[in-house]
């Protein structure tokens, strides 16, 4: 039987992955599909086992199913253990359906060449500073601040990881220039929600680097604010792709062209692509 990979989600309309996915199958000459599948709210476990009953080789999750699948898994590796989410699902060779999340080690990969040692903060304690704290501490980063809305997520993410420390979103504002690296994790900026900046950036250190892992739109607002202070950015879209990548090289044992691919979809959404 031919192969074929999912994406599961609701909505699940606007996903890049098939897009993405489908180019490296082809490129990597693999006959395989991937394809997108919208679980209706409640219906996750009879989801899960029609993908398994129909023989379904891998698939991606995204919102609002990463914590959800968890108990319709077999088996749940550390990366997803840790953070409590799964963004990919492996049909191991006797059968077994294992999590993993690919999120975090993709936001790493997406960051390219990094000072070291660097002081990092984190803006925002949801499940995405989750991803990103927990693949930062596996990757051996120590100095991690983070600055969330409400203190006591940031104390609860700090306490649960065991890594780093809580800050106030305004001390963070005035010690900015104490951080190499500023990564942005909450929906502000994403289209059609609010456009407020998590913090201002006039204290920021010169050639700190600054991330918001939004890619929609491309320039948020928080990375305007940045390139005033000709600093080097990065949008979300390199850690959409870099996730991708490591589901794909899990499924596949091949892993794909990232670089070519951010190039793609930034043409595709609109952007320029500069290749730093
Ligand atoms: P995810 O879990 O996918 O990361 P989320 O749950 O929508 O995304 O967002 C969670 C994070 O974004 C939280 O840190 C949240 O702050 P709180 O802990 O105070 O709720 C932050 N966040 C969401 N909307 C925000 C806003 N309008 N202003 C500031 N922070 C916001």
């Amino acid at each position: 039987m031919k192969k074929w990979f999912a994406v599961i989600g609701n909505p699940i309309s606007h996903s890049l992955s098939p897009y993405m996915h489908e180019a490296w199958l082809q490129e990597s000459k693999i006959d395989a599909s991937y394809i997108p599948i919208h679980v209706e709210e409640g219906k996750l476990e009879e989801a899960v086992k029609g993908l398994k009953l129909l023989g379904c080789s891998g698939w991606n999750v995204t919102v609002p199913y990463k914590k959800e699948i968890i108990p319709f898994l077999d088996e749940i590796d550390d990366s997803a253990k840790g953070i409590g989410a799964v963004n990919t699902v492996v049909k191991s060779e006797d059968n077994r359906f294992i999590g993993y999340n690919t999120d975090g080690l993709g936001f790493i990969q997406s960051l390219g060449l990094i000072p070291p040692t660097p002081q990092i903060l984190l803006l925002g304690a949801g499940g995405a500073a989750r991803g990103i704290a927990h693949a930062l501490k596996q990757s051996g980063f120590r100095n991690i601040f983070i600055a969330n809305r409400t203190r006591a997520n940031a104390e609860q993410l700090v306490n649960d990881l065991q890594i780093g420390q809580a800050i106030e979103l305004h001390e963070a504002e005035e010690r900015l220039d104490d951080f190499d690296i500023i990564i942005q994790t909450t929906p502000q900026g994403m289209k059609n929600q609010e456009n407020t900046l998590p913090i201002h950036l006039h204290k920021i250190k010169e050639h700190a680097i600054v991330a918001d892992i939004v890619y929609n739109p491309l320039v948020t607002p928080f990375l305007e604010e940045a390139n005033k202070y000709n600093v080097r950015t990065i949008n979300g879209l390199g850690m959409l792709v870099h996730q991708g990548a490591i589901a794909f090289s899990y499924w596949n044992g091949i892993k794909p062209n990232s670089d070519k691919m951010v190039e793609r979809l930034t043409e595709q959404l609109g952007g320029n692509y500069v290749n730093r």
